[in-house]
């Protein structure tokens, strides 16, 4: 594997890769990797001649320092992992080659849907993410970039962006990786000591007996269309019965539009979101109602 620190270097290799016609698959991460990162470079080894993976805490998308401050980071075992799998190229800037002259941020408001959910608990959080996966694909012009579906709204936000800028890089879902008792793996699991371990669970028993509750109901009424507000209010009484969680959102939205739910129509897709913080560690989850 090729590790490389530098724009300059990047470039230069890109270079090569792109005389021999290679395609390039592209996995942008923020380190402490797991497997959920590693499913996303091995989709992508497959579907690709080259697979890049970039390993950068981008600051902007962090709207508190401290959140920024602890984000795990754990270089060496990462590229142990890369090297494992064989990844291709691993790229690893600094601060100062990302944000050249302190360069701020872009304009890059799309949609209102960054005001969302996340954009709305975590403000500027879209933007700082969309800043620099555009500085990202600009710089690799990667033919496809793959992200995990346990951050749901990053990328239907990212699909947009694709989409406003006719990039030609072909946006990869992939399914989130969950730990046995249904754990969606996520970098910052690492910092949950053992009982908020244990705890942390409770958001994907929550979403998945959500699902439930509605695929029952609708066996039973043979209906087209679910009234939910009873039972999401339901739900989310439960959930703040657990002292060692602090719910942040728990809400239904149309695929399509990302409009919340009041109602679900059988012909159309949905999703559950939850966002909850276990001590000072904030998690999120989400599942299909398929
Ligand atoms: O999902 C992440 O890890 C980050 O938001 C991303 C896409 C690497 C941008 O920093």
């Amino acid at each position: 594997m090729k590790t490389l620190k530098n724009i300059d270097s990047l470039k230069q290799t890109l270079i090569d890769i792109r005389k021999n016609n290679q395609s390039i698959g592209f996995v942008p991460t923020m380190g402490a990797l797991h497997q959920g990162h590693l499913s996303l470079i091995n989709k992508s080894k497959k579907e690709n001649d080259i697979t890049i993976c970039s390993i950068y805490v981008n600051p902007t998308q962090f709207n508190n320092k401290q959140d920024l401050i602890k984000y795990p980071r754990n270089i060496e075992n990462d590229i142990a992992m890369l090297h494992e799998i064989h990844c291709d190229i691993l790229f690893v800037p600094s601060n100062e080659e990302m944000y050249a002259r302190n360069e701020q941020l872009g304009d890059y408001n799309i949609s209102e849907v960054m005001n969302l959910l996340e954009g709305e608990k975590r403000p500027g959080h879209f933007t700082g993410v969309i800043t620099i996966v555009h500085k990202l694909f600009h710089l690799i012009k990667p033919h496809r970039s793959y992200f995990g579906e346990k951050d749901y709204q990053q990328i239907w936000l990212i699909k947009l962006f694709v989409k406003k800028i006719k990039s030609s890089t072909k946006i990869i879902t992939c399914p989130t990786i969950r730990d046995d008792d249904g754990l969606a793996l996520s970098s910052r699991n690492a910092r949950l000591n053992l009982t908020q371990r244990k705890a942390a669970t409770i958001l994907f028993q929550t979403i998945d007996s959500f699902k439930d509750q509605i695929l029952k109901i609708k066996k039973r009424h043979h209906n087209n269309r679910i009234d939910i507000s009873i039972l999401k209010y339901e739900q989310i009484k439960m959930i703040h019965q657990y002292s060692f969680i602090k719910l942040d959102y728990f809400e239904v939205i149309d695929v399509e539009n990302f409009s919340f739910a009041t109602e679900i129509v059988f012909n159309k897709n949905y999703r559950i979101l939850i966002a909850a913080f276990i001590g000072e560690i904030r998690l999120i989850d989400n599942i299909l109602i398929d």
